[in-house]
């Protein structure tokens, strides 16, 4: 039985992974130290699969704390999703960000090291291609310069794990880069449940549609796109997850070194037809105004999916509207998220 160890693996994405790496026949391990995500996420996951997960509530830059799950697992390979992702907060607390998100993957690699565990799979993300307009984004397209400390905490990853590649000549990394993340699990026992008033898209509709916010604010109506608003490219965690499965299996085949790949759907959709796509979904209309534009956005960024594709074997299949579904599926049967733990 081949074992993956899923850091961050109670998070948005790590949670709908471990239950996509379950359904393909890896065991699976989860270490997480809650500060982003909530226990009652291992109890939901239980309920989906039928299986509880051995969790390790550990902050992944702790070494001795972490150096307690390799003593006591076989592990094959690692999938590094901990870390803390919101780009606004990183831009007033820049020190926890490049703290908690390189400690953490610099520990998780001296651990590897140190118990012979030789594949890594990182959560990277297409803000590493900076404010750049020429989308599609490749993995070939050249590193940006990023707008936010959580950005740089990407792009430095990336090249630690280049470097580490490199010099340890048994070490094989996959970076993944996501696009736009959204979407819950089918049965709507888990999705995005974030703290506070969210900054991203979907979790905002989410709460305008359940009537806890009063309007979105579009940010920008007087983009150079067809409807005057960004275009994203908006994946289904599920399908994300799927990629992840494909990453680990590819694995095999890596000799050694450094890959990459997007996940995306190659499909760029604007705020207004997000917007639509959701009121379809839950059936009434989501107030909104058009407001100023935000800063650092850029106005189009979408995937080009042909290497995911061609080497992974990784489509995403569904569509935006499958996505606002499952999304309003999640917000609704939890509408304040999931409970607080005790
Ligand atoms: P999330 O916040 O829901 O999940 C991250 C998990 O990591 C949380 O459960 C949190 O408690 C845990 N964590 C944070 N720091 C930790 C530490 N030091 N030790 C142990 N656990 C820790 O976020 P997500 O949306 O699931 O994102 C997962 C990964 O994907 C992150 O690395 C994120 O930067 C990356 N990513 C996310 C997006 C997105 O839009 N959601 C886009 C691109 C990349
Ligand atoms: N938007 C609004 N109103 C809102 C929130 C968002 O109009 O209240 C718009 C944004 O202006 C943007 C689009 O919706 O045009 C998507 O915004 P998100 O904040 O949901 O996502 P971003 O594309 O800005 O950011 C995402 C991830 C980041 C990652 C980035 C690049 O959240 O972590 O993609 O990969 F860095």
């Amino acid at each position: 039985m081949h074992t993956v160890l899923v850091t961050g693996g109670l998070g948005f994405i790590g949670s709908h992974t471990v239950i996509a790496l379950n359904e393909n026949g890896y065991e699976v391990i989860i270490a997480d130290n809650l500060a982003n995500s909530k226990m009652e996420v291992l109890n939901r996951l239980e309920i989906i699969t039928g299986k509880r997960f051995k969790f390790y509530n550990v902050d992944c830059c702790d070494e001795s704390a972490l150096r307690v799950v390799f003593e006591e697992n076989t592990i094959d390979s690692i999938i590094h999703f901990a870390g803390l992702k919101a780009v606004g907060e990183s831009v007033v607390m820049p020190y926890e960000y490049y703290s908690n998100n390189i400690n953490s993957m610099l520990t998780v690699i001296k651990l590897m090291r140190e118990y012979k565990v030789n594949n890594l799979v990182f959560s990277s993300s297409a803000t590493v291609y900076g404010m750049s307009e020429d989308v599609p984004f490749t993995e070939e397209s050249p590193l940006g310069i990023c707008t936010n400390p959580y950005g740089w905490t990407k792009w430095m990853i990336e090249q630690i794990l280049r470097d580490c590649s490199k010099a340890y000549s048994d070490l094989k990394v996959i970076l993944l880069r996501y696009f736009n993340p959204v979407g819950a699990h089918e049965s709507g026992l888990i999705g995005e449940d974030p703290r506070g008033i969210p900054n991203n898209l979907f979790p905002y509709i989410s709460k305008v549609a359940t009537g806890s916010l009063e309007r979105l604010t579009i940010h920008g109506g007087d983009y150079d796109t067809p409807d005057g608003t960004c275009l994203r490219d908006y994946i289904h965690v599920c399908d994300l997850a799927d990629g992840h499965v494909k990453a680990i299996n590819y694995m095999a085949k890596l000799e050694s070194g450094v890959d990459v790949f997007n996940l995306g759907t190659g499909k760029g959709t604007s705020v207004i037809e997000a917007v639509k796509a959701f009121e379809k979904a839950c059936g009434h209309e989501i107030n909104n105004v058009i407001g100023p534009r935000r800063s650092g956005d850029l106005p189009v960024c979408y995937a080009s999916t042909d290497k995911a594709e061609r080497l992974l074997g990784f489509k995403a299949s569904r569509t935006i509207e499958d996505m606002c579904e499952s999304c309003w599926n999640w917000q609704s049967k939890n509408p304040n998220g999931l409970p607080e733990d005790n």
